[in-house]
């Protein structure tokens, strides 16, 4: 069966209007998941040109990026290391905030999460605003990870959150 392309992941997207909240457009990755060759399919697009041996951890954040970043973690024979919603760790933590629509949240990495100089990637399903991710990327800062790639199944480039992550190199499969 031949591999699926960005169109056939793309077109299992299910676009979901006024959700959350009234006016946002809401990107529903469920149907890709639940199709094998879909599911598969997207994780290839994420390891992109990585092989066994060139990665030491595969980092997801909480909570959609853990799916594809445990996923990838496999398929490159890497670890795996969450990046949490504050509160959730048990060890000690470093914690970094971003702002959301309205008010902050925060996000945390155990201090011991990868050996300093650890080759990471740094996974997600999305990229909107950028704040989630530049989060993720200030805690790999602060435990020593050398961030090869921040890469994403989806991309609203009209949010321009590229331009928060402008010290690493970015990639995304499919933007809207
Ligand atoms: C969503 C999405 C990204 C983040 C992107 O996570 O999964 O992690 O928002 O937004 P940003 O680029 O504007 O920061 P969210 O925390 O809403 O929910 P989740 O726990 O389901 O991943
Ligand atoms: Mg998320």
């Amino acid at each position: 069966q031949a591999k699926p392309t960005r169109s056939d992941i793309e077109s299992a997207i299910r676009n979901i209007p006024d959700f959350p909240k009234p006016g946002i457009q809401f990107k529903d990755i469920t149907p890709v998941l639940a199709d094998p060759r879909l599911f598969a399919g997207s994780i290839d697009l994420l390891i992109g040109n990585f092989k066994p041996g060139m990665v030491d951890a595969i980092v997801g954040i909480d909570a959609r990026g853990f799916i594809f970043a445990a996923a990838a973690a496999l398929k490159l024979e890497a670890g795996f290391v969450p990046v949490r919603k504050k509160g959730k760790l048990p060890y000690q933590t470093h914690e970094q905030s971003y702002d959301l629509e309205y008010g902050a949240n925060a996000i945390a990495i155990h201090i011991d999460a990868v050996k300093p100089g650890s080759r990471v990637l740094l996974i997600d399903d999305l990229l909107a605003t950028g704040g989630t991710a530049a989060a993720a990327a200030s805690l790999l800062q602060k435990v020593g990870a050398e961030i090869l790639e921040i890469s994403f199944l989806i991309e609203l480039k009209f949010l321009a959150g590229r331009d928060k992550l402008q010290n690493y190199p970015v990639r995304s499969i499919i933007s809207y």
